[in-house]
């Protein structure tokens, strides 16, 4: 028996019956309707109405000239990525990456998708740590970026659990230093960002954006994602390396390297159905991250932030941080844990194995990439400026990493918008009795 079901802190609650989700498809009925005439059409490829409709739905909605559909919101953040190096650095051979031999500033606090593309075109992330406010891109430890390599023209950046970041001030930062940014607002469709005294989208923020269909994503085609843009030039560019790079010839013909990442027009008929829905999703997943915040109020608990006055979040997935000293102890190594239980307190680990246990799904914040083994040995800013190396066995020194605290501290809470507030009350109850 999982040891929380028999401790006496969590006497009364009952599991689930049926799992309560951080985040999972929520499907309407009229998704039916535009896959069934994909295929009712004969239109089961990478061409179609559903495809068209999508592109000019979504650039409608956030406000871009041109919307280009793809398999993913990886395959928009590589080419996205790619236009960029290409636009900075010239056209590369076949066998190299446009990237090669230089450095992208890159959020850190995010999901490996946003910045692996700089890997695949060969180029070199260096990590920007995380600001308290919002939990994205630090536009301070930028600036200390920019004076340790003001060589780097390009940045990206990604909006955390659709909270926008402070894109006034890196937007700003970039200009300063003629960089380009790419935009990842995956997780942020449908978020809102006051730029100038003007409410924009994400997902318009930057030179290149990209937006996701995922199947945890607030509107999902299982799969799917989107290059946006204003620029006409841009979107044909993507929309033909999308599709293999084919130049204008009676046979397959070729000058540069293609990809196969195009969006299927059956995925683009879910995204038709979920689209009219987007509004509503967000205004659930809003009333979820309001419950939360009422109910956690009297534990020393805070939920992840936003800029009230600049920012309207998606509100995507709703987060918590455990207060300094309300924190129990917790150690992480690469792949395992451990943690003690302290009257009183509490810590992440232990609240995702009480949530697991009453069968309801939680997530560690992402773990930021500067502390992934894969990118362990690449460069890292924080505010204090090289973030490698700050302590000294001799010297008293403050280390600080936003990121890795956030990660420390924080998680991710159940999120699904078809969560009953009854449900939500028991997840909050479940977190209540971890501090007893
Ligand atoms: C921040 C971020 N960027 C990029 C992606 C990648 O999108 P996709 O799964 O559509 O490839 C995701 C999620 O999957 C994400 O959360």
């Amino acid at each position: 028996m999982n040891p929380f079901l028999k401790d006496p802190r969590f006497a009364g609650i009952e599991p689930f019956e049926k799992k309560v989700w951080l985040a999972s498809p929520t499907m309407h009925g009229d998704e039916q309707r535009w896959v069934d005439e994909a295929i009712q059409t004969n239109w089961v490829s990478t061409v179609g109405a559903n495809i068209n409709e999508v592109e000019k739905q979504v650039a409608a909605y956030v406000g871009v000239k041109h919307a280009v559909a793809l398999s993913c919101g990886t395959a928009a953040l590589h080419l996205a990525t790619k236009l960029a190096g290409e636009k900075l650095y010239g056209q590369a051979r076949p066998n190299q990456g446009t990237l090669q031999g230089h450095r992208v500033f890159c959020s850190d606090m995010t999901f490996d998708a946003s910045i692996n593309p700089v890997a695949y075109e060969d180029g070199e992330a260096v990590f920007i740590d995380t600001e308290p406010q919002t939990w994205n891109m630090s536009p301070e430890a930028l600036r200390k970026a920019f004076e340790l390599y003001p060589e780097v023209r390009l940045i990206v950046v990604a909006h955390l659990y659709g909270t926008p970041g402070r894109m006034a001030e890196i937007r700003a930062i970039a200009e300063e230093h003629g960089a380009l940014i790419v935009e990842d607002a995956a997780e942020s469709l449908g978020a809102k960002y006051r730029l100038n005294g003007q409410w924009m989208e994400t997902g318009t923020l930057g030179n290149y954006n990209c937006i996701s269909f995922n199947g945890n994503k607030i509107i999902t085609g299982s799969a799917g994602g989107m290059f946006l843009t204003d620029s006409e030039e841009d979107a044909n560019k993507v929309r033909k390396w999308s599709t293999q790079s084919r130049e204008a010839a009676p046979w397959y013909q070729h000058e540069e390297v293609g990809y196969n990442y195009r969006m299927s027009n059956i995925i683009a008929g879910i995204v038709r159905g979920q689209l009219p829905y987007l509004d509503e999703h967000i205004a659930q997943k809003k009333a979820i991250y309001e419950r939360y915040k009422a109910g956690l109020a009297d534990l020393p608990v805070k939920m992840n932030p936003f800029d009230e006055v600049n920012a309207q979040p998606n509100f995507w997935l709703s987060c918590l941080l455990i207060d300094e000293d309300a924190m129990a102890p917790q150690v992480r190594g690469e792949q395992d844990y451990l943690y003690a239980s302290v009257p009183g307190k509490s810590s992440p680990s232990e609240i995702l194995d009480a949530l697991a246990a009453f069968n309801a799904e939680g997530r560690p914040i992402w773990k930021p990439m500067h502390m992934q083994p894969i990118y362990r040995t690449n460069p890292f800013v924080t505010v204090e400026g090289n973030g490698r190396g700050r302590t000294n066995a001799y010297i008293a020194g403050s280390g600080q990493d936003i990121g890795a605290d956030i990660f420390r501290r924080g998680l991710c809470l159940s999120s699904d918008n078809k969560m009953t507030p009854e449900q939500q009350d028991i997840v909050i109850e479940i977190i209540h009795r971890c501090f007893k």
